[in-house]
């Protein structure tokens, strides 16, 4: 069995969480990988199609595989919202063993028509594929409050069993009242405990919950605890650790010639905000 397919197992079996932590970068890749080392659990390391614009194919999930297998922790390379299907089989060509397929901009019957045939194409060479039903809204600061949070479109439970059983998919994101980002407007957004009841109910396939960062600790055990997610993303918050790791030591006055310094900073504080993010997915 492979790594990723024990790992579902395992945190189904055991009622906790692992992450899925996005990078672009080395310094944050190896965040993730030295926290979940230092907490002595499994996690994956997520890319995007906008960090490969970045990066590069080639060069991110080359820098990815190296610091995995240089990592004493289990680490699994992911494919994070693939929103174009040709991508995605990319990915699987290349050796992916855990993609997502997210075509949940289309109606329910494309989504399906599209998850399936990555499904398909995936399952034959040995991936795990995670899809998405409902639309995640992404909070943007330019937008007037709330207009985003509007867009939301919450997991249907008169969809989703038609949409695990004709798609074969193997995790499903839920969307339940999460939003990607840090902004909220309209303060934390709270999950929709009853509405994730209710789709547990429905359907026993694990769950992933999107949009981690900034959504309440306690709703997030709860979800984790009683409702089988097994799976967190978290992007924003370690975006921001970064970033105020650099800050923090601009701010200091300090001159240095050499990068390694301060990006060696900015990887501490990855680290630290993953590994408080691993203990709160695993109580
Ligand atoms: P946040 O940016 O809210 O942490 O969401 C991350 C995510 O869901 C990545 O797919």
């Amino acid at each position: 069995m492979s790594l990723i397919k024990e790992m579902i197992k395992k945190a189904q079996k055991e009622k906790y969480a692992f992450g899925t932590f996005d990078t672009s970068n080395l310094e944050v890749a190896q965040g993730i990988a030295w926290a979940a080392e230092a907490k002595n659990m499994p996690a994956m390391i997520g890319i995007t199609e906008s960090a490969v614009d970045y990066a590069g194919f080639l060069s991110l999930i080359g820098l990815v595989r190296g610091v995995i297998v240089e990592s004493k922790a289990d680490l699994v390379l992911h494919l994070d919202h693939g929103k174009d299907p040709k991508f995605v089989k990319k990915c699987i060509d290349e050796g992916f063993k855990s993609v997502m397929i997210d075509a949940s901009a289309n109606e329910l019957e494309k989504n399906i028509e599209i998850t399936k045939n990555i499904v398909a194409y995936a399952h034959k060479k040995g991936a795990v594929v995670q899809a998405e039903l409902g639309k995640i809204p992404k909070l943007d600061t330019s937008v007037e409050a709330g207009v985003n949070l509007k867009q939301m479109e919450k997991t249907d439970p008169n969809e989703i069993e038609k949409f695990v059983e004709k798609t074969g998919v193997d995790t499903l994101a839920v969307i339940i009242g999460n939003v990607h980002g840090m902004y909220k407007p309209e303060g934390n957004p709270h999950l929709d405990i009853d509405l994730l009841y209710n789709l547990r109910k429905k359907v026993s396939i694990p769950f992933v919950l999107h949009g981690g960062s900034g959504t309440p600790s306690e709703d997030i055990k709860k979800a984790i605890k009683e409702y089988g997610i097994i799976n967190v993303n978290i992007d924003t918050e370690i975006r921001i650790a970064f970033m105020g790791g650099l800050s923090d030591f601009c701010m200091s006055g300090q001159m240095v010639t050499d990068p390694r310094k301060v990006l060696s900073i900015a990887r501490d504080a990855v680290q630290k905000k993953v590994e408080e993010k691993i203990e709160l997915f695993k109580s």
